[in-house]
C-alpha cells in the first residue's frame, strides 16, 4: 500500500497545504523563485498518493473563463511607481523572464496608456475614414468584420523600451529593462482594403490615425506604409482585443514603434502631409548629442535580450542550464542570434527554436554547463538586412545620452557565483 489515506498521524489536508505554502514562501523570499519539489512535502511525491489525487477536482464550467494556476500568481505585469506621475499615463511591463516561446499571453501584454483605458461599447463603436478620399466611410465593428481578414504574428515594442538605460544600468530585471514588448497574433482587415474602399485622391500621401481614449492620441503615417502591411485589428490571440490593447479595434503597424499602433481607433484621415502632432514633435523624437532632434524614427532596430537567467530568474545551482531569450527586428526576419558568456569577447550562435516570422519575436536558446564561475551574459541579434545589434557604447557614440527612445543596445547580465544576476554594463 502506498500511503494510507486514513492515517491519523498525517496532518489534515488544509494543514499540509499551509505547510507547503509556508515552505514555498520561504523559498520565494530566499531565492526570488517559487517552490520546487525539494521545498515541498515529500508525501506528495511519487510513489506516494498526493493530496490532489485523493479528492475530486472542480467540475467543468466552474471556471467559465480559465485563469492560470494559483501557483503562478507572481507571473504578472508590474509597474515602476516612481517612473510616471499617474497610473493613467503610465506603463506596466511584460514579465518576459517568466515566459517562453514567442507568443505573449493576452493578459500579460505590457500596457502603455496616455490617458487610461477607454471602455468602448462595441454597439456604439464607429471608425471614420475621411479626408482626401472619394467616398468617406463610417464603419461599425460588424462592417470591419465583414471585410476580408488576415492573421499576422507581430511584435509591438514601445519606442521607450530600455529608455531608462541610456545613462547606465538602472533597473534590475528584464521585465523592466525590456518588458515594453509583446508578440501577439492579430486578426484584422488589411488597412489597404479600407483605403481602397474609400478611394484615395491622387494627392493623398499621409494618414492620421486617432484614438478614442481621453488622450485622443494621434499619429501621422506615410501612406506607403498604410498600404503595405498595416491592419485594423480587432482580435488578439484568437479572442477579441483586450480593453488594455485597444478594444474593439487598433492599428497594427508591423515593425514600427509602438506609439503609432493607435488603440481604440476611431478616425483615419487621409492628407497630403504629416500633421506633426504632439506625439511626433514634443514626444517620440530623439534628441541627439548635437542638440538637434531626429524626427520620425518609425522602424524598431533589431534587438534581443536574455530573459533567463536574468535578475528576476537567478540560477539555482551549477550544472546544465538553458540560457533563453527573445530577439526581434522591425526591418524583417531575425537571421541569427549570438550569445556571449564573457561580455562580448567571444560569441557563439544560439539555437533559434520555433517560428521565424517577419517583424515578430523569435525564441533563442544557448545551452551551457555552468561551473559556478562569474559570467557576463550578452545576446546580439542580426536581421536579414545584415543589421547587427550594436553595443551600448557604439549606440551612444552616434546618439549621445540625451535620448529616451530607440535604445537597442546589447544588454549585459552579470551572473554571480551565487546564481544571482545583476544588470551591468561592460566597456
Ligand atoms: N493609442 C492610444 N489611443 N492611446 C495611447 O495611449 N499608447 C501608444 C500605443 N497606442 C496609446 C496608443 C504607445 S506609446 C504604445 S507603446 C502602444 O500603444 C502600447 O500598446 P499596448 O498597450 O497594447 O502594449
Ligand atoms: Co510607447
Amino acid at each position: 500500500m502506498l500511503d494510507d489515506p486514513a492515517s491519523a498521524s498525517r496532518p489534515s489536508a488544509s494543514r499540509r497545504r499551509f505547510l507547503a505554502a509556508a515552505a514555498g514562501a520561504g523559498a520565494l523570499a530566499a531565492s526570488g523563485r517559487g517552490a520546487n519539489a525539494a521545498d515541498g512535502n515529500p508525501k506528495n511525491l511519487p510513489p506516494n498518493v498526493p493530496e490532489w489525487t485523493r479528492v475530486l477536482g472542480d467540475g467543468v464550467a466552474v471556471r467559465p473563463y480559465g485563469q492560470p494556476s494559483k501557483f503562478e500568481k507572481h507571473v504578472v505585469r508590474r509597474d515602476v511607481a516612481w517612473l510616471t506621475a499617474s497610473p493613467e499615463s503610465s506603463v506596466s511591463f511584460t514579465p518576459l523572464h517568466e515566459l517562453d516561446g514567442i507568443i505573449t499571453p493576452s493578459g500579460l501584454c505590457f500596457e502603455r496608456h496616455h490617458a487610461g483605458i477607454a471602455e468602448i461599447d462595441p454597439a456604439d463603436y464607429g471608425l471614420m475614414l475621411h479626408g482626401l478620399v472619394d467616398k468617406p466611410l463610417m464603419l461599425t465593428l460588424d462592417d470591419l468584420k465583414r471585410f476580408p481578414r488576415v492573421n499576422r504574428i507581430h511584435f509591438l515594442e514601445c519606442a521607450a523600451n530600455s529608455g531608462m538605460e541610456w545613462r547606465g544600468a538602472q533597473l534590475n530585471g528584464c521585465q523592466y529593462t525590456h518588458g515594453m514588448v509583446h508578440c501577439v497574433e492579430y486578426t484584422g482587415v488589411p488597412l489597404r482594403l479600407l483605403l481602397q474602399e474609400a478611394g484615395l485622391k491622387t494627392n493623398a500621401k499621409w494618414l492620421l490615425a486617432e484614438g478614442a481614449d481621453a488622450a485622443a492620441m494621434n499619429r501621422s503615417i506615410p501612406l506607403e506604409k498604410a498600404l503595405d502591411d498595416c491592419l485594423v485589428a480587432y482580435r488578439m490571440n484568437g479572442e477579441m482585443l483586450r480593453p488594455e490593447q485597444g478594444y474593439p479595434a487598433r492599428l497594427v503597424v508591423p515593425g514600427w514603434e509602438g506609439n503609432i499602433w493607435v488603440k481604440w481607433l476611431r478616425r483615419l484621415k487621409v492628407g497630403d502631409q504629416p500633421w506633426y502632432t504632439r506625439e511626433e514633435t514634443s514626444k517620440y523624437t530623439d534628441l541627439l548629442a548635437s542638440g538637434r532632434a531626429r524626427k520620425f524614427t518609425f522602424e524598431m532596430d533589431a534587438k534581443s535580450v536574455i530573459t533567463s537567467p536574468s535578475p528576476q530568474t537567478p540560477l539555482r545551482g551549477k550544472g546544465f542550464t538553458v540560457i533563453s531569450g527573445l530577439a526581434w527586428s522591425g526591418r524583417g526576419k531575425i537571421k541569427r542570434v549570438d550569445v556571449s558568456l564573457d561580455g562580448g569577447r567571444n560569441w557563439r550562435a544560439a539555437k533559434i527554436d520555433g517560428l521565424v516570422l517577419d517583424k515578430a519575436c523569435v525564441r533563442f536558446y544557448a545551452e551551457h554547463d555552468w561551473n559556478g564561475e562569474e559570467l557576463l551574459l550578452q545576446s546580439r541579434a542580426v536581421d536579414d538586412t545584415g543589421y547587427v545589434q550594436p553595443t551600448k557604447a557604439a549606440l551612444r557614440e552616434v546618439r549621445g545620452i540625451n535620448s529616451i527612445y530607440h535604445n537597442n543596445g546589447i544588454q549585459t547580465w552579470r551572473l554571480l557565483p551565487s546564481g544571482e544576476v545583476e544588470n551591468v554594463e561592460v566597456s
